[in-house]
């Protein structure tokens, strides 16, 4: 039978079967929340080093019935061991093992006195060099992923996970909730599965990012692919956006620092000259903005009026999408404020 790792006695019990707990070693063990298509454990020794274990959900938990393989451990054991090489030093915890049978796998635990990015910015701490951070994480990403494009597409040439988990869930599934804009994401669904040029990470967001004494650190790689990486500063974007939406007081911090994101990005990736790409980002930026309202995983922060606004704003700005990211953020920021109830 499969262990279950929140089975935290089972766990300790594995633990030291596989050696990674010797015999006089004195653990401390936690479950950590969050995440919706994981079990995640923390484990720490006394000496204050520690271990994350991560193991696949056949079906998440959000409130509508959602499946996808425990399998694509895998690919999240391998999206991290890649991106230890790939992204700049220090910006993913190491990796340690995996278990496929058990659909798990562990790495370096980031010590308790980090915070999560989300949290941070929902409490209204918007650090502008975090999004400075964010935006040369990503463009090293996809600048050096694209520099080895050969090898790297050929081990993560399987989007089957990102299809399940993102373009379905979020793109087809909205496309089908809101007939208005159906050919926009299904159009762009399309396109993003045609584009094959550097690794994504599928779920660039500032929940899957931790802040320890000031410095980014990026996880959760289970969607990880080889394909369209204006997806991913498209999904970053969004997630920007909705807080400065939610965030009245906040919103022009907020609107600057993606703006700055995006620049610092866009000059890492520049050489590479991808042709569209910022009308790309554009593009998957309302789609996921819209997803996020009205799609499978709707953002939890976000009131139901907020909702409403959200989705009137980006359905209409569907109908002639900016061409530029500055563009973007000025017109949806302009949309929220002139339908705003104060
Ligand atoms: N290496 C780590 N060190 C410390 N905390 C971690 C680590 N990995 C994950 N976490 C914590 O667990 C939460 C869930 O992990 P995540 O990889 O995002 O899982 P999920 O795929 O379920 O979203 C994260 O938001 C973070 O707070
Ligand atoms: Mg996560």
């Amino acid at each position: 039978m499969e262990l279950n790792i929140e089975d935290l006695d089972a766990l300790l019990e594995y633990l030291k079967c596989q050696g990674h707990i010797r015999s006089g070693d004195t653990v401390w063990v936690k479950t950590l929340l969050g995440g919706v298509s994981n079990r995640t454990v923390k484990v720490t020794w006394e000496d204050g080093h520690g271990l994350v274990l991560k193991q696949a959900l056949a079906k998440l938990r959000v409130k509508e019935d959602w499946f996808s393989s425990p399998e694509r451990i895998r690919v999240e054991a391998k999206g991290l061991r890649w991106l230890n090489r790939l992204a700049p030093p220090g910006t993913t915890p190491a990796f340690r093992f995996e278990d496929a049978a058990n659909h798990l796998m562990a790495m370096e635990a980031i010590p308790d006195d980090c915070e999560n990015w989300k949290s941070l910015l929902l409490s209204g701490q918007i650090v502008a060099n975090h999004f400075e951070q964010f935006g040369f994480l990503l463009g090293t990403i996809h600048r050096r992923s694209a520099e080895s494009a050969p090898e790297v597409c050929r081990v993560f040439a399987d989007s089957t996970y990102f299809e399940n988990l993102r373009l379905e869930p979020y793109y087809l599934y909205t496309a089908r909730e809101t007939p208005a804009v159906a050919g926009f994401l299904n159009e762009l669904a399309q396109t993003t599965l045609r584009h094959k040029l550097s690794l994504v990470h599928g779920d660039f967001s500032p929940k899957n990012s931790l802040i320890y004494h000031g410095k980014l650190i990026l996880l959760d790689y289970e969607v990880v692919h080889f394909g369209d990486p204006a997806f991913d500063a498209g999904f970053a974007l969004t997630h920007f956006l909705s807080k400065a939406h939610h965030l009245r007081k906040e919103r022009a911090a907020l609107a600057d620092a993606a703006a700055l994101f995006w620049q610092v990005y866009f000059k890492e990736v520049l050489p590479f000259g991808w042709d569209e790409l910022e009308p790309r980002t554009v593009r998957h930026t309302l789609a996921c903005l819209l997803a996020r309202v009205a799609g499978k995983s709707p953002l939890e922060y976000l009131t139901p009026i907020e909702r409403a606004r959200q989705r009137e704003a980006v359905v209409l700005l569907m109908t002639k999408p900016p061409t530029q990211v500055g563009d973007l953020i000025a017109e949806f920021i302009g949309e929220i404020e002139a339908h705003a109830e104060n």
